[in-house]
C-alpha cells in the first residue's frame, strides 16, 4: 500500500477548504497536518483549531505531525479536532510507551518521528507498538528544504528493522518529496509520501499531485 499525503504545511491556507478537496479529488490519500510551536521547532504553524476546519472540509484520514515541546498535554485536543493518525518525535517523548499507548486509546494511529541524525535503531524497542515510523528527510521546521542524502539508508534500515521483529508499522517519510526524488524513496520501501511544496507550490496543484501519486502507484 503506498499513500500520498500532502502536506497543508505549504497550501494557501486562505483557502483551506479548496486546497484539500483539490488534492482529494486528484488522488490524496490521506492529509498531513504539520503542528510547530516555536520551541521545538523554530517556526510556528497551527493548532487543533485548523485541524478542526480541515476535518470539516474531507472524509480522508487526518494524519497530525506534533513537533512541539510536551506533546503529551496535546493529544487529546488534537483528536478531538478530528486527527486519525497522531506522530511524536523520539526526541521530545521521555516516556514513548506511554504516550503510544495513550494515542491509542485516544482511538488514533500512533506514530513515532524519528530526526534526520537519529539513528533508526534507537526505535527498536517501540516498533512493535507503533502504527507509523516516521523518518523526516530534512530537518523540520520549514516547507521546501533539500532531501537529505542518507534517507535512502535509513528507509532500507527500517524496512529490516519491521522484517526482523515481524512488526507492522507503515514507513513515512517527511521532507524533500517530489517528482526528482521520489522513485528512490519508493525504492527504499517507504510507504507514505509526505509532500508539501511539490504540491501545493506548484502552478498546477492537481496535476502535480496526480503525478506523484502515479509514481508511487
Ligand atoms: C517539515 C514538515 C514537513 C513539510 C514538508 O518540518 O514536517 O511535513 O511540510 O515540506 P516539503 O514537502 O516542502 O519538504
Ligand atoms: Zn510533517
Amino acid at each position: 500500500m503506498k499513500l500520498l499525503a500532502p502536506s497543508i504545511l505549504s497550501a494557501d491556507l486562505a483557502n483551506l477548504s479548496q486546497q484539500i478537496q483539490l488534492v482529494e479529488k486528484a488522488g490524496a490519500d490521506w492529509i498531513h497536518c504539520d503542528i510547530m510551536d516555536g520551541h521545538f521547532v523554530t517556526n510556528i504553524t497551527f493548532g487543533p483549531v485548523l485541524v478542526e476546519a480541515a476535518r470539516r472540509s474531507t472524509d480522508l484520514p487526518l494524519d497530525v505531525h506534533l513537533m512541539i515541546k510536551n506533546p503529551d498535554k496535546f493529544l487529546e485536543d488534537f483528536r478531538k479536532a478530528g486527527a486519525d493518525s497522531i506522530s511524536v518525535h523520539f526526541e521530545e517523548v521521555i516516556h514513548l510507551n506511554r504516550t503510544i499507548n495513550k494515542i491509542k486509546e485516544l482511538g488514533a494511529k500512533a506514530g513515532v518521528v524519528i530526526n534526520p541524525s537519529t539513528p533508526v535503531s534507537m526505535v527498536k524497542d517501540i516498533a512493535e507498538y507503533i502504527d507509523l515510523l516516521l523518518i523526516m528527510t530534512v530537518n523540520p521546521g520549514f516547507g521546501g528544504q533539500t532531501f537529505i542524502s542518507n534517507s535512502e539508508r535509513r528507509i532500507s534500515e527500517a524496512v529490516k528493522l519491521r522484517d526482523d521483529l515481524k512488526a507492522d508499522f507503515l514507513i513515512e517519510v517527511d521532507g524533500g518529496v517530489s517528482k526528482n526524488t521520489i522513485t528512490k524513496i519508493k525504492n527504499a520501501g517507504c510507504d507514505v509520501f509526505v509532500a508539501g511544496s511539490s504540491i501545493f507550490k506548484a502552478k498546477d496543484v492537481s496535476a502535480a499531485t496526480t503525478e506523484l501519486k502515479k509514481l508511487i502507484s
